[in-house]
């Protein structure tokens, strides 16, 4: 076993630390608490628009939304025009996150549209005074989430590394993609070392980690300070007790177990109808299952039985149902129509 790496900043101090990246629609509180629970180190909000917390919009002021329970827990925020940052930092400030991280990645037209998110990597300058002034604004740390560059021509992340830094940014976790890669193509890793030779600030590696075995290679093949897991996740928040599991004790992990993913699933599900109310709740809860039931035997047949329930006991029998299907045959023959059927 190799040393452990801690990665340090504010009051954060965490050995192989692993850390929940932030996504929209899939990093709301319920699905946080769930992934701290199963060994995230880390956990950020979705991004929340700072045009819509400085209106006080209902839904972004959900976004941010956090409890005690999962911290140390980063507010992430957007935006392209530095005082409405400058507010919105402020307005986070009041929910007392660990730190606040600057959305300077997203590739999304919408946002790009914004002069936000990616588009921040076409114009240093502007990316740099922009998150000056959230820096000067707040007294927490302030992180930043961005990519290598706006295409594989233009990559400047060493740069804007050296910038950042000097600025006093408090980490910097980078998806190791272009923004023209979107989350296509193999992750280019080996700029993280290219960045930690000029920097001392922690540096998170984000991009392309699916699995412990994955997970392990980003952590010791390169001078990451930690690693960054999104997609994996989704459905499958077991992978960071795996990940966690490896980095401590060298063993390999034992994969989660029918009963454990029922389970958590309908742990996970109890909490997003709380969270939302039953049918937004439900509605939003669609884009976890396929990942929870991934790779046994007829997930996709379920996952379509799933996704048109309306109810929390709908889910619940469908899934003891599929429970008992599953141990009768090695393969299941016939999974429920339905659960009222
Ligand atoms: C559905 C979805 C939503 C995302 N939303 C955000 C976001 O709100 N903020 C952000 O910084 N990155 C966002 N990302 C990018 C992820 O944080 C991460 O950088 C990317 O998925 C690469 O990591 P991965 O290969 O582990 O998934 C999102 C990605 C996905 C798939």
């Amino acid at each position: 076993m190799l040393p452990a790496k801690v990665l340090q900043f504010g009051t954060i101090q965490i050995p192989n630390a692993v850390l929940l990246a932030p996504m929209e629609d899939v990093t709301n509180l319920p699905f946080r608490l769930i992934c701290k629970a199963m060994g995230a180190d880390i956990v950020y909000t979705e991004f929340a628009s700072s045009d819509g917390l400085v209106r006080n919009a209902a839904k972004t002021l959900q976004k941010i939304r956090i409890e005690e329970r999962e911290r140390p827990v980063g507010i992430q925020i957007f935006g392209g025009d530095p005082e409405t940052m400058r507010q919105a930092a402020r307005i986070a400030e009041q929910f007392e996150p660990d730190f606040i991280d600057i959305n300077c990645g997203c590739w999304v037209k919408n946002v790009v549209r914004r002069n936000a998110g990616a588009a921040l990597l076409r114009d240093i300058p502007r990316m740099v005074h922009l998150v000056k002034t959230v820096i000067d604004s707040v007294q927490l740390p302030v992180t930043v989430k961005t990519r290598l560059g706006w295409d594989r021509h233009s990559i400047r992340i060493v740069e804007v590394a050296q910038q950042l830094e000097e600025i006093g940014v408090a980490a910097l976790a980078i998806h190791c993609r272009t923004r023209d890669m979107g989350h296509q193509g193999t992750p280019l890793w080996e700029w993280i070392d290219r960045i930690k030779e000029k920097v001392s600030m922690p540096v998170i590696l984000n991009g392309g980690i699916t699995s412990w075995q994955t997970a392990a290679e980003a952590f010791w093949n390169t001078q990451c300070d930690a690693i960054m897991i999104g997609k994996a996740a989704i459905g499958n928040p077991f992978i960071f007790r795996e990940v966690k599991h490896y980095l401590q004790t060298g063993q390999h992990p034992t994969p989660p177990l029918l009963e454990e993913r029922i389970a958590v699933c309908l742990q996970h599900l109890e909490l997003t109808l709380e969270f939302y109310g039953t049918e937004r709740g439900i509605r939003i809860f669609r884009k976890y299952y396929s990942g929870y039931f991934k790779g046994l035997p007829r997930s996709a047949q379920l996952r379509q039985q799933l996704v048109t329930a309306a109810s929390y006991e709908e889910v619940r029998m469908l899934l003891e149902h599929y429970l008992e299907q599953f141990h009768q045959h090695s393969t299941p023959l016939e999974l429920a129509t339905s659960s009222t059927g």
